[in-house]
Formats: structure tokens, C-alpha cells, sequence
């Protein structure tokens, strides 16, 4: 069913003016399958979204997109009154991913954008500490996550205090935080890395001996790419770690053509059994220069959807893990957020001083 057929079948609608507050005349008849009177399915909101819905078609049935619809543009059109940009990773769901973000990608991608956009505001789609991050890098701008709670197991594993400890402990040993980790813990480390350069900036150090906290497994995967010994910490991605080795070995026993991409938070008896293993951009680029006919990849949920609709041809098998705190970021709250200017992170400035030395350190790494 296309965009038009939808809009056909629910009939002639209100167009709103959501910035002044319309509510329209009460002889129009509404759509508002969102319980937001001013959200409504016109002509004008199929017309301008229907771009991003050719790109979310094979995932959104019509019905829904009706609903969303309203949402992508009430946001794109708040987006630019308040000169804010929406910076979404590579694991929002596909309505958001190709709706309403400006700049999509992964960790490093999105930390390196947050440091040199010229927008006052940035709207985090993502989980709490890439919004620090931002903070972190732009600390004149305002940062909203449009859900606070929105998480990381690997952040809550280790506090700041956790650092020092292992800093006692391991004396003239630098110490690497994953960037999946709070302010507090950066300002205690030397660098900071992303699962993209994390084998760069463990060799980077020059010592025989590293700290790469706290993921455990994201750590394994590293030592076993470099002759530097890699010390790590109990920390663990809650998504990534539930695959097992065991499952890829029997997908590729049902189908031995298939293609099987990792993320190296997974555990590296995984990471052993696929073709390839990478960030989640990584993953992405390699999709894209390989063209398989069939590809697993072994991660969060929303990318095989987000990267299908510039991959033509490719099939994708998705024994993938939903993330529930990514998940928690949807249309709905970031159009809260934009309304009321909610959700903004604040980072203690003397912590975010710190914590930039490890983050800019990382950044300005020659490649
Ligand atoms: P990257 O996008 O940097 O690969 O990170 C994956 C992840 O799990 C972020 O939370
Ligand atoms: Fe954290 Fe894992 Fe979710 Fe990424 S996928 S935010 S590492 S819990």
C-alpha cells in the first residue's frame, strides 16, 4: 500500500500549525492516531515525508506510517526553529534513523560531529553517555537526550572511583576508557576509544601494557589483534554478550553461503566464527563493498533495517538483540524534548574538562 492509498482511506485532514499551537477548526476532520490533536495526516505531511518513507516502506506498513508521519514532520519543521540537529547512532529505529536525523553513524562519528557542528542545539538519539560525550565536546551547547533514562550496561559497570583503584593498582599502565562510559569515568582516563579505532589507540600508547576498560570483550578482541597486552576490566554489553558462538555454527550449517558480520562487543569466540567484525559503521561500509547476497549481522536490532535501504539486493537475517535503552528514543519524545527544551545533560565543568583531554586525545589521533 503506498503513502497516497493511506492517506486517501482516512480521508481529507487539518493541516496544523504545530509551532503556533493549532488546533484547527472543529469542522475538520483528524487523523490522530498519536491521541495529539495537532498531529495530523495531511497531504502536506505525505507530501513532505514521503522520501524518508520510500526508504522505511519494506519495515512500516502504510497504517503505521500514518501515525509517524506527522511526528517526522512536525519535528523537522521544530528542528530548524530551534537551530538544533538531531545526531542519531546507527541503532534508532528506522522512522528515526531516516526521518528526522541530520547526522547518522557511530560512536566516533557522532563525537566527532557534536565537536564541530554550528547548531546551538543538539538532540541526542542514543543513549546517555554519547549525549556527554556531546556535552563534553561542546559544553556552549545545549544537549537534550529526549529520554533520560535511556542507558548502557557497560556505563553503569564502573565509576570514577572504580578508575583510580585500577590506577593504584597498575601503576604507569595507561589507561583506555571505551567511550561507552560517564563523564566521571573518562576524566579519570588518559584516552578514550571507539570499538572503530580501539586497536589504533592501544598501540598508540607505546608501552608493552594497556587498560581498556571496562569491556571485557571488546578488550579480548583487541588483544587478540596486537602484540601490546591488554588488561581489562568485568564490564560486558548486555546485548552483544547473549550470542554465542554455537548459534553462528549452526546458521552457517543451515545455510553455508551466508555472510556473518560482528560487533566487537560481542564475545571473541564470536567474533571467531565471522567474516568480518567492526564497528557498527564498519559493519555498514563492509556491507556496502562486499554487496552480499545474504548477510547476518550479529548486533542491535535497527541496523540491518537502517542500512537495507541503501543496500538494494542484499538479504538480510536478522538473529539480532534489541537494545532496550536505544529503544527507549523514539518520535514521540523527541518531539517532547524540542517542545519543552527538555531532557538537557548537564556535565559538572571541571569533570568535563578532564574527561575532554581523554576525548580529544582520541579525536586528534592521526589515522
Ligand atoms: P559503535 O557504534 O561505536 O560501534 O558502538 C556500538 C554500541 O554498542 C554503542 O552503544
Ligand atoms: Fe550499551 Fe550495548 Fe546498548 Fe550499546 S548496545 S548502548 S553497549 S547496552
Amino acid at each position: 500500500m503506498s503513502t497516497s492509498t493511506v492517506y486517501a482511506e482516512t480521508g481529507e485532514f487539518a493541516v496544523n500549525d504545530l509551532a503556533a499551537g493549532s488546533e484547527g477548526t472543529p469542522d475538520q476532520k483528524r487523523f490522530t492516531p498519536v491521541q495529539r490533536p495537532e498531529l495530523a495526516y495531511t497531504p502536506e505531511v505525505a507530501a513532505a515525508t514521503a522520501e524518508a518513507y520510500e526508504k522505511v516502506k519494506d519495515f512500516i506498513p502504510a497504517i503505521e506510517w500514518a501515525a509517524l508521519a506527522p511526528l517526522v514532520f512536525a519535528i523537522n519543521k521544530l528542528k530548524k526553529e530551534r537551530n538544533a540537529v538531531i545526531l542519531a547512532h546507527n541503532y534508532m529505529t528506522p522512522d528515526i534513523f531516516h526521518g528526522v536525523a541530520d547526522i547518522v553513524g557511530d560512536s566516533l562519528q557522532l563525537a566527532k560531529e557534536a565537536a564541530k557542528t554550528e547548531a546551538e542545539v543538539i538532540v541526542q538519539c542514543g543513549v546517555h553517555f554519547m549525549a556527554e560525550t556531546s556535552k563534553i565536546l561542546s559544553p556552549e551547547k545545549t544537549i537534550l537526550i529526549p529520554d533520560m533514562n535511556a542507558g548502557c550496561s557497560l556505563a553503569e559497570s564502573i565509576t570514577g572511583e572504580d578508575v583510580r583503584k585500577l590506577r593504584e593498582d597498575n601503576p604507569g599502565v595507561p589507561i583506555i576508557t571505551y567511550v561507552n562510559t560517564s563523564a566521571d569515568v573518562k576524566a579519570e582516563c588518559d584516552i578514550c576509544c571507539t570499538s572503530s579505532n580501539a586497536v589504533q589507540v592501544v598501540e598508540a600508547m607505546g608501552t608493552d601494557k594497556v587498560l581498556l576498560i571496562p569491556d571485557q570483550y571488546l578488550a579480548a578482541n583487541v588483544n587478540n589483534q596486537t602484540d601490546v597486552d591488554v588488561l581489562t576490566y568485568a564490564g560486558s554489553c548486555e546485548v552483544h554478550e547473549r550470542f554465542t558462538a554455537e548459534e553462528l555454527r549452526e546458521y552457517r550449517d543451515i545455510d553455508p553461503d551466508v555472510k556473518i558480520i560482528a560487533h566487537p562487543e560481542c564475545p571473541p569466540e564470536v567474533v571467531a566464527e565471522a567474516d568480518f567484525a567492526g564497528s557498527t559503521s564498519h559493519m555498514i561500509d563492509w556491507v556496502k563493498d562486499n554487496s552480499p547476497e545474504k548477510v547476518m549481522m550479529i548486533t542491535e536490532c535497527s541496523m540491518a533495517d537502517n542500512v537495507a535501504a541503501s543496500t538494494p539486493g542484499v538479504n538480510y537475517i536478522r538473529p539480532c538483540n534489541l537494545c532496550p535503552h536505544m529503544k527507549r528514543i523514539t518520535l514521540t519524545k523527541i518531539l517532547d524534548c524540542l517542545v519543552d527544551m527538555s531532557g538537557e545533560v548537564i556535565v559538572d565543568e571541571g569533570v568535563a574538562d578532564r574527561a575532554r583531554a581523554a576525548v580529544e586525545r582520541m579525536i586528534n589521533l592521526k589515522n
